[in-house]
C-alpha cells in the first residue's frame, strides 16, 4: 500500500490517518482500493498467459464493498458458506465464476450453491460427494466437482495454517483420489470436473506449491489413462505477503512454471488468493489510552484488542506498528508491549516494539487488510470497529461502528418479564 509521512503524519494513499481517525473515530479498519487493485492485477499479469479464473477467497476480508471492487474487476470468489455466497450475490459477484470450498458444507448450502448454478464444488471427502450426489438427484441437476486432494507437502507455515499435511482435516489422499473419481464419474448427477489442494497460508516459498502441483499433475494423467479427462487444476491460495522481511512470492516464477504443464494436458488453472489481495491494503488504526510503565516493562494500552484484532493473539503473528503523529519532544522511544483493554494476558496486539508514542496519540497496525476484522468478535461486549475505504482521494465507511444497542437487540428481544 501506498504509505507515507505528509508533515510528519502517516498517510495512506494521500489522506492523513490522524483525520481519518478523527472523522470516523477508532479503532477503525482502512483499506485502500488502489492497493486491491494492484494485487488484483499483479496476479492478472503474472498469469497473463494462462488466463486463469481468480477465485477471491472472501474469507480473507467479506465486506461487500471490497467484494463488489473485485467483481468489478471481473474476479470469481472462493467461497467456504452461504453466508459467503450470500455476500458475492448481494455485490454483484458471479456464482458461475465461483468455487465452493470447505470440510463441512451443510445440505441447505449445496442446495444454495446449486441452485446458484456454482461453477464448481471442491469436495473433501466421499460422504460429501454422496450427500452432493443425492441431492443433486432431489434437484434434477448435475452438480459439477473437483476433488480437493491432499498433496502431503509442508507449506512451512505456522501449524494452524498448514492444511496439505497429511494429518490435516483437509481433503483426501492421493491413495483414495483415483478410487473415489472412478465411482463419482459414473453417477448421473455428478461432472467431475477438476482437482484441487490449499496447502496453507502465508507461504513464501515457491517449492511447496511445485511438489503440490507435481502431484496433482500426475493424478490428472493417471485419470486420463482410464479416460477420465479432467477440465481445471485448482491450486488454492495461500500465496505470503511480507509482513516483515519474508521474501516477496514469485508469481511469475510460478506461472512460467505451471504454463507447459497446463498446456501440455490442455487443464484450465484456478486460484484462490486471500491474504495477498487483501493484506497490505488495509490496517487498523488504534488511539493510545494509557502508558503504564512497571520496573521491567512498559505497557502501551491501547483501544484496539484481540477481538478486533486476533491473528497476534492466535497465531503469534507479528504485524507492524508505526505511530500515526510525529514523536512528541517530551516523551522517549521506549520497548512497549502494546495491549488492549479485554481481560486476558493474551489480549496483546504486539510485544517489545520501540515506539515513541503517548495517550491520545494513535498508532496504525498494518497489514491488517486479510483475516482482520473478519475474524473480530464481540468478547468483552465491544463493538466492532468501523471499517473505511479509501477510493479515489476520499475516504468513506463501508461498515458503521457497531452500535451497543445492536449488540443487544436480538437478546433484547428474548428477555422474559419474569
Ligand atoms: N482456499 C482455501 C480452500 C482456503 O482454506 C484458504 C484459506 C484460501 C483459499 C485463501 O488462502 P490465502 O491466500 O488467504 O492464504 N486466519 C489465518 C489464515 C487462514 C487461512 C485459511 N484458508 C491468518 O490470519 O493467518
Amino acid at each position: 500500500m501506498s504509505l507515507d509521512r505528509r508533515d510528519g503524519i502517516l498517510a495512506l494513499d494521500g489522506l492523513k490517518l490522524s483525520e481519518v481517525a478523527e472523522t470516523f473515530g477508532t479503532p477503525c479498519y482502512v483499506y485502500s482500493a488502489a492497493s486491491i487493485i494492484r494485487n488484483y492485477q499483479a496476479f492478472e499479469h503474472a498469469f497473463a498467459e494462462i488466463n486463469p479464473l481468480i477465485c477471491y477467497a472472501v474469507k480473507a476480508n467479506s465486506n461487500l464493498s471490497i467484494l463488489a471492487l473485485l467483481a468489478s474487476m471481473g474476479a470469481g470468489f472462493d467461497i467456504v458458506s452461504s453466508g459467503e455466497l450470500e455476500r458475492v450475490r448481494l455485490a454483484g459477484g458471479s456464482p458461475q465464476r465461483s468455487v465452493f470450498s470447505g470440510v463441512g458444507k451443510t445440505a441447505r448450502e449445496i442446495q444454495d450453491a446449486l441452485r446458484e448454478d456454482i461453477h464448481c464444488f471442491n469436495v473433501e471427502s466421499e460422504a460429501e460427494l454422496s450427500a452432493l450426489a443425492r441431492i443433486a438427484e432431489d434437484a434434477q441437476l448435475i452438480a459439477p466437482v473437483s476433488l480437493r486432494v491432499n498433496p502431503d507437502v509442508d507449506p512451512k507455515t505456522h501449524p494452524y495454517i498448514a492444511t496439505g499435511l497429511k494429518e490435516a482435516k483437509f481433503g483426501v489422499s492421493m491413495q483414495q483420489a483415483e478410487r473415489i473419481y472412478q465411482e463419482a464419474a459414473k453417477h448421473p448427477h455428478l461432472r467431475m470436473v477438476g482437482i484441487d489442494c490449499h496447502i496453507g497460508s502465508q507461504i513464501t516459498e515457491i517449492e511447496p506449491y511445485l511438489e503440490a502441483a507435481t502431484r496433482l499433475f500426475e493424478m490428472v494423467d493417471q485419470l486420463t489413462k482410464t479416460g477420465l479427462q479432467l477440465q481445471h487444476v485448482d491450486l488454492g491460495g495461500g500465496m505470503g505477503i511480507r509482513y516483515q522481511n519474508e521474501p516477496a512470492f514469485p508469481l511469475e516464477e510460478l506461472a512460467r512454471w505451471l504454463k507447459p504443464r497446463l498446456d501440455e494436458r490442455q487443464l484450465e488453472l484456478i486460484l484462490e488468493p486471500g491474504r495477498s489481495i487483501v493484506a497490505d491494503s488495509g490496517l487498523l488504526i488504534t488511539e493510545v489510552l494509557y502508558i503504564k510503565s512497571s520496573e521491567d516493562k512498559h505497557f502501551c494500552v491501547v483501544d484496539a484488542a484481540m477481538n478486533d484484532l486476533i491473528r497476534p493473539s492466535l497465531y503469534n503473528a507479528w504485524q507492524k506498528i508505526e505511530s500515526i503523529e510525529p514523536a512528541g519532544t517530551d516523551t522517549e522511544a521506549l520497548h512497549y508491549d502494546v495491549v488492549g483493554p479485554i481481560c486476558e494476558t493474551g489480549d496483546f496486539l504486539a510485544k517489545d516494539r520501540l515506539l515513541n508514542t503517548a495517550a491520545g496519540q494513535r498508532l496504525a497496525v498494518l497489514d491488517a487488510g486479510a483475516y482482520g476484522f473478519v475474524m473480530s468478535s464481540n468478547y468483552n461486549s465491544r463493538p466492532r470497529a468501523a471499517e473505511i475505504l479509501i477510493e479515489a482521494g476520499t475516504a468513506r465507511v463501508i461498515r458503521p461502528r457497531e452500535s451497543l444497542s445492536a449488540l443487544v437487540k436480538d437478546e433484547l428481544g428474548c428477555l422474559t418479564s419474569s
